[in-house]
């Protein structure tokens, strides 16, 4: 068993992701039926799952906060890394992140998956 990322593309380039969401600003889209939030901070693009683990709202209607480089959910307004995911204010369970990535074909997010191998050698 290992863990491997999958990656999906989501933008042609980079300049699509810049346009989609500019610096400060919290977009969504939904990619494979999840609804992911892409968020824009002074220090990179990150995506973070967009339904607020805490109680459900959506984290899109929130804001994000630079200088914690975290989302803060408009409902009860818990702050969530959105390096790690976890909660910075709050108690609640961590948010689940995804990685992007992009060269000259596209842009990326990318989806943790666990995968089963019966060669018990590897
Ligand atoms: S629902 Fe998001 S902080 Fe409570």
């Amino acid at each position: 068993m290992k863990e491997e990322i999958r990656w999906v593309r989501i933008f042609d380039d980079q300049s699509e992701l810049e346009n989609f969401a500019a610096l400060g600003v919290i977009n969504s889209i939904i990619v494979e039926g999840k609804k992911i939030c892409i968020v824009h901070t002074s220090r990179g693009f990150f995506a973070i799952q967009d339904k607020c683990p805490h109680n459900g709202a959506s984290m899109s209607f929130g804001y994000c906060n630079d200088e914690s480089n975290s989302i803060v959910c408009p409902l009860h307004r818990y702050h969530f890394s959105l390096e790690t995911g976890r909660a910075l204010s709050g108690i609640a369970d961590a948010a689940r992140t995804y990685p992007i990535k992009s060269d000259e074909e596209g842009v990326y997010i990318g989806f943790k998956e666990i995968v089963w191998s019966w060669k018990f050698w590897e």
